[in-house]
């Protein structure tokens, strides 16, 4: 058969412009149901981590006691604290990062004048004198009603310093550490749970091969104790860099999972390392990538949990995506601005995927730290001297906070659109201990808003009602200026007939709505 050159032309025409608007224009159908099994949510995805680096702890979190222009509790802004209890913060990790296999935790306990100074060494060479340390971090994990989640100096530390760190912090009864602490004035130990053998063991922690982490592991495991012998103790292996199934399986193949209670994951929406590109003038062909990067987090957490389900079908050690975030170049104009960077609408699309991402896969991911809490990286606060903003981020954060704890449901995306080829809508639900449903829809289209047709029959709803995060451009973002420009809004534009919410997804926006 011979086909002329005019079909070619028309069947091009179809298939390159009018095809893609036809299926644009179709409504994304997605299935909510109750889960057959019953799987939390852990709060602890909703978890945050701060680093000595650039001006997240110094001029940012902490302030210092004597600061009598910025209000403070022990000296960590009062700003901040109320911001993050806002939150409802899970747990923080602290102090790195790469600065936790330099850092040596006895130099930060005990009078300030006997208090050695840190030069550090992985970000801008600055010196510090050690005045946050151990207490005040402890503290304001009290004050914030936080879980504390020490990363642990493998690097350049030694077995007897964590566990002289486990027996100081934790420890209710008569020894060295316990004494110590005391005499610094902290009579009761603190609740801590969670420690990390070393970070990025593969890199900045200290350049090792799966092989020998796996033995430097079980080492130090075998010495990690709660001093108070409750049993509590949590131990979390240094995991892999985005796709590295090696590390995760050796880890998996070699440590006796009784020793083992998470392993790690770390993953950055970076598209090229050496020029990351800017936080906030980006065009739309580095959002593209940016989100193309930001999605790979579904293909690494299925990989990564298929093999821990290979050695641990039962489901005994957890994955922590302990470090995770949005990481651009840094805003050149902020003194010791290392890591410094703004916080737009493109920020709001990462959260949002990601953390779908992270309740969907509840059963074997159980922890995520955003990098990082205040002004580094895909920061929830920024700070510049009096003055406080809560960034896009922050108020993903607030908005998802619903699903901390909630019961999963399963969301089943039946078509999703396209945008330039990656999945348009990305959704997640819950159900929480009140029996409200949430369901957290992000369309990362910068232009074509979506229509979302959601099958709820399952679920008992009647009433509904919702917020949405988003502006006019993707750019847009909230600076000292104009704090506000960001921020949620009520959302009315949908419906609920017959067991189906039709939603009318605005390009670029991220919605949560709840039904009773
Ligand atoms: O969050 C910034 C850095 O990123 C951390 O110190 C390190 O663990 C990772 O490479």
């Amino acid at each position: 058969m011979k086909i002329s050159a005019h079909v070619l032309e028309y069947a091009v025409v179809f298939l390159t412009l009018v095809l893609p608007s036809v299926l644009s224009a179709q409504a994304v159908t997605v299935q909510i149901s109750n889960h057959t099994d019953s799987i939390q949510i852990s709060k602890h995805i909703y978890g945050h981590f701060a680093e000595h680096l650039g001006r997240c702890i110094y001029d940012g979190i902490y302030v210092g006691e004597e600061n009598t222009v910025i209000p403070n509790t022990e000296g960590v802004r009062n700003d901040i604290i109320a911001a993050l209890k806002e939150l409802n913060i899970p747990n923080l990790r602290w102090p790195g990062g790469c600065f936790a296999d330099t850092y040596h935790w006895k130099d930060g306990v005990g009078p300030q004048e006997d208090r050695p100074t840190i030069v550090n060494r992985w970000w801008g060479g600055t010196t510090e004198d050690n005045s946050f340390g151990t207490h005040n971090f402890l503290n304001l994990c009290e004050v914030l009603g936080a879980e504390p989640y020490l990363s642990a100096n493998v690097g350049s530390g030694t077995v007897q310093e964590l566990i002289d760190w486990m027996q100081y912090t934790t420890h209710d009864g008569v020894s060295p550490m316990a004494d110590w602490r005391r005499e610094n004035g902290r009579e009761k130990p603190w609740d801590v749970k969670y420690w990390g053998v070393g970070n990025e063991t593969w890199g900045c922690g200290g350049n090792m091969t799966a092989e020998y982490y796996a033995d430097i592991y079980r080492k130090y495991a075998t010495f990690m104790s709660d001093w108070s012998n409750t049993g509590g103790v949590y131990r979390i292996a240094s995991g892999a860099s985005e796709d590295d199934y090696h590390w995760t399986e050796t880890l998996m193949k070699n440590v006796p999972h009784n020793m083992m209670d998470a392993v790690a994951l770390h993953d950055y929406a970076v598209f090229n390392w050496d020029a990351k590109g800017p936080s906030v003038n980006f065009d739309e062909e580095v959002y593209f990538k940016s989100m193309e990067q930001a999605l790979k987090m579904e293909e690494y957490v299925t990989k990564h949990v298929a093999i821990m389900d290979k050695y641990d079908p039962e489901g005994n050690v957890d994955l922590f995506v302990d470090e995770w975030g949005g990481w651009y170049d840094a805003e050149p104009e902020v003194q010791n601005g290392v890591l410094y960077q703004q916080n737009t609408i493109r920020d709001v699309m990462i959260a949002g995927t990601v953390l779908n991402t992270f309740n969907n896969h509840a059963k074997r991911v159980k922890m995520a730290n955003l990098a990082q809490m205040v002004n580094v990286l895909q920061a929830v606060i920024l700070t510049d001297k009096e003055k406080m903003i809560k960034t896009p981020t922050y108020h993903v954060m607030n908005m998802y906070k619903v699903h901390q704890d909630a019961l999963l449901l399963t969301s089943k995306i039946e078509n999703n659109a396209q945008y330039r080829g990656l999945p348009t809508i990305s959704v997640s639900a819950s159900k929480d201990a009140e029996g409200a449903v949430h369901i957290s829809l992000v369309n990362i289209d910068s232009k074509t808003e979506k229509a979302v047709e959601v099958n709820v029959a399952d679920l008992d709803i009647k009433n509904i009602k919702a917020q949405i995060l988003t502006s006019a451009k993707l750019q847009d973002h909230n600076s000292f200026n104009d704090p506000e420009k960001v921020v949620p809004n009520e959302f009315k534009d949908f419906k609920l007939r017959k067991g189906v919410l039709t939603i009318q997804v605005p390009a670029h926006s991220l919605i949560v709505l709840e039904g009773k």
